[in-house]
Order: structure tokens, then C-alpha cells, then sequence
């Protein structure tokens, strides 16, 4: 598949077939997204691959806490989980909302799920002393996650990556028996996808490309 409608296409897959997802293929993916790059060349990234029923029922029930929470901010008109804006939705409310089914069963559904971890032992985290959330660490294993659902979908495969699990860190770790130096970084239910969106809604290079400052003159209008 030619490389640019690999990208323009790569949509967060919710849905599948009941298609198996063999062993050879996911081997294929996992031998071509290991080219993606880690600060300093450590590949502190990790993969656990998961069909066991009862595996992916637990990481599934494990979504819930956080996807309740997010469906309740995007009801309030909130971004979900942001940190800079303090949230005004109450726990009340957040009991009371209703956990929407797209947030926690393609992991149940999916015939694959890879939960894709890092060794923090070997993450530079250089933005750890400042006064906000860490974000240079996913830098570290995003490239690698998303370098899985580029290679899946030159597989005629989708998938999604969901990070609702690790609101439930200390669960998830336990149950993989995770050592406690990884960070579970996102959970890929994968699967052929019932079918293929080809249209993304994204916004324009001129919206967030900008002439060399924040104020200056929009990018590739
Ligand atoms: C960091 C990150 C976290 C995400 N977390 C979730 C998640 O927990 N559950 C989920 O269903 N989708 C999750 N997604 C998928 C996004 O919702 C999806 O990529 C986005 O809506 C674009 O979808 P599209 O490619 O189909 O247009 C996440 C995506 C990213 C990049």
C-alpha cells in the first residue's frame, strides 16, 4: 500500500469481523513497526499480545472508570482528561452517566488486543521538572504504536488505540504482570474492521501550521 493513503486512512477501527488475526501476520506488523524511533535508541517499548477471552473482558471492564468520566466531561461540554482546565463536572455526575459501549467493547470484541508498554528505566523523560504533565516520555512509544496501526492497515487490518485502561495502571499491571519500572501506554484491540472509512475529518495544514511564531501568519494556506 503506497504510504500517504496508508496515512490518510489509517481510521481508529471499532468494529470487526470475526477474522482471525493469525500469529504470522501480526509477527510481519510487530517486524516492520520496530523501525519506529525511541529517544536515544533505547526501544524501551513493550508488547503483549492478548487473546485470551478472559484477558480482554478484564482490560475491557478495566476502561470504565475513565470512559464514565470522559463521557461525562463531553456531555458537559469539556475536553475529557485535559489538565489544564480545571474540570466542573461533579463525581455525582459522573456516577450517574452512562459508559457509551464504543469506549470499552472493541477491546472486549477484537480477535487481538496488544497492550503496548514502556521500560521507564530507559525513557528520557526531559520534561519531567516542569510545571505540567509529562509529555515528551509518550514520545518514546507513540511513534511504535502507531507505527503498528500504519503496518496493520497495509494488512487490510484496523485497530484503535485506546488509553481508557490506564486510569487503572496498578490493575492492568497486574494482570499482565507487568514489572512495576513499565508504563502501559495504550491498548490496541485490532481486527479487520467490518469496513473501511476513508474520508478522516482533520483540519487543515493552515489551521496548526504557523510562520515561524505562535501570532505568526498561518502555514500552507
Ligand atoms: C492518545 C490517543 C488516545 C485515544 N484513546 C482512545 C480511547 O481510549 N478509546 C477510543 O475508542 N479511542 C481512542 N482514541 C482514538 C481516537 O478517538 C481517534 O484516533 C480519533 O477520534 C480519530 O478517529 P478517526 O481516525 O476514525 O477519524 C485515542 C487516540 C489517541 C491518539
Amino acid at each position: 500500500m503506497e504510504l500517504y493513503d496508508a496515512m490518510r486512512t489509517a481510521f481508529a477501527a471499532r468494529e470487526f469481523t470475526p477474522d482471525p488475526v493469525t500469529d504470522e501476520v501480526l509477527t510481519r506488523i510487530l517486524d516492520n513497526a520496530r523501525f519506529a524511533p525511541s529517544g536515544g535508541n533505547r526501544q524501551g517499548g513493550h508488547v503483549i499480545v492478548v487473546r485470551e477471552q478472559s484477558t480482554k473482558d478484564a482490560l475491557s471492564e478495566l476502561a470504565r472508570p475513565a470512559a464514565q468520566r470522559y463521557a461525562a466531561q463531553t456531555a458537559a461540554g469539556e475536553n475529557p482528561w485535559n489538565t489544564f482546565v480545571p474540570s466542573q463536572v461533579t463525581a455525582e455526575t459522573i456516577a450517574a452517566t452512562a459508559i457509551p459501549p464504543g469506549l470499552t467493547e472493541p477491546v472486549r470484541r477484537a480477535p487481538v488486543v496488544l497492550v503496548v508498554c514502556v521500560d521507564l528505566r530507559v525513557v528520557a523523560s526531559i520534561d519531567q521538572h516542569l510545571p505540567r504533565v509529562g509529555i515528551a516520555s509518550g514520545a518514546s512509544i507513540y511513534p511504535l504504536a502507531w507505527n503498528i496501526l500504519l503496518a496493520a492497515r497495509n494488512e487490510g487490518l484496523g485497530g484503535v488505540l485506546t488509553t481508557m485502561p490506564i486510569a487503572e495502571e496498578a490493575r492492568v499491571k497486574a494482570l499482565l504482570h507487568l514489572p512495576d519500572y513499565m508504563a502501559v501506554c495504550a491498548v490496541m484491540p485490532i481486527g479487520k474492521p467490518v469496513k473501511q472509512l476513508r474520508k478522516l475529518k482533520r483540519r487543515p495544514v493552515s489551521a496548526f501550521a504557523h510562520r515561524e511564531r505562535w501570532d505568526g501568519e498561518a502555514f500552507g494556506g
